[in-house]
């Protein structure tokens, strides 16, 4: 099946919009809007509730086995601070809001939140971690940075994307096609064998970049990766990427 509307991810770190962006677009574009924070508690695709970082857990396995009947249809807006998750075949469009620090501070203030998750959600901004992880994750052409400080960059936001929906619905007439390709559908059968696989290869590839690379590095960074998947998402503060870290 084709979707002839695309689907557009409005991602960002919390407070920046996201969710005030989206509404609005619903309104322009009639679209689905899913608001993956209220989505995943409603459907019960909360894993646990972390004690510590004071959030909700998705469960991303049962979230994208849920999104992915959705989006294949198209005309899909997704509203998360998460945007690495999403298969690239799915996604056509991804909004970066960005919020100036102050402005940020002060809406997060607002809403209440302690010092230490404010901080957390500032530095993340000025790092941009959510910039950086939509960068790796999808192609650089789909990628958009919006600002969001104002009501009006608000409203131009919202005309921009509608003026970009007319254009990739004149550029693909025939609409796109989410269904999984043969290699995507093969690399999950072969389950974590081919997982094994692709880590081998990427080993192999990280030796030849790097000559002087010794052992001990070696040891740590496989540390570092084991940590790395232990960590989960947040639903409302956005410590540095899972790639960045280190
Ligand atoms: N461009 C803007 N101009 C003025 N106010 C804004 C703008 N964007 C957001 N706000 C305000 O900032 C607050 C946070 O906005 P919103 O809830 O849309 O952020 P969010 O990115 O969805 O946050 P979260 O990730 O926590 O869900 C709201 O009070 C909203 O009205
Ligand atoms: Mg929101």
């Amino acid at each position: 099946m084709n979707r002839d509307s695309p689907n557009i991810l409005v991602t960002g770190t919390p407070g920046c919009g996201k969710s005030s962006h989206s509404k609005k677009l619903k309104e322009l574009l009639s679209y689905e809007l899913y608001s993956i924070s209220e989505i995943a508690k409603e459907k019960g695709f909360i894993e646990k509730y972390d004690e510590v970082l004071d959030t909700s857990v998705v469960d991303e396995d049962k979230l994208l086995d849920f999104m992915e009947v959705e989006l294949v249809k198209g005309g899909n807006i997704i509203d998360w601070h998460v945007c690495d998750i999403f298969p690239e075949r799915l996604i056509d469009l991804v909004v970066v809001l960005t919020t100036d620090n102050s402005i940020l501070y002060d809406r997060l203030k607002a809403r209440g939140y302690k010092k230490n998750k404010i901080d957390e959600n500032i530095d993340a901004e000025i790092m941009q971690v959510i910039l950086q992880e939509a960068k790796e994750s999808y192609e650089e052409g789909i990628v958009v940075v919006l600002e969001s400080n104002t009501e009006e960059d608000m409203e131009s936001n919202v005309g921009r994307i509608g003026e970009w929906v007319e254009n990739w619905k004149k550029d693909h007439p025939e609409g796109v096609s989410g269904e999984k390709v043969e290699k995507e559908v093969e690399s999950e059968d072969e389950g974590e064998e081919g997982e094994e696989e692709e880590e081998e290869e990427e080993e192999e590839e990280e030796e030849d970049d790097e000559e002087d690379y010794d052992e001990d590095e070696e040891q740590e960074s496989e540390e570092d990766e084991e940590e790395e998947v232990e960590e989960s998402d947040e639903e409302d503060s956005a410590p540095p990427s899972k790639k960045q870290k280190k």
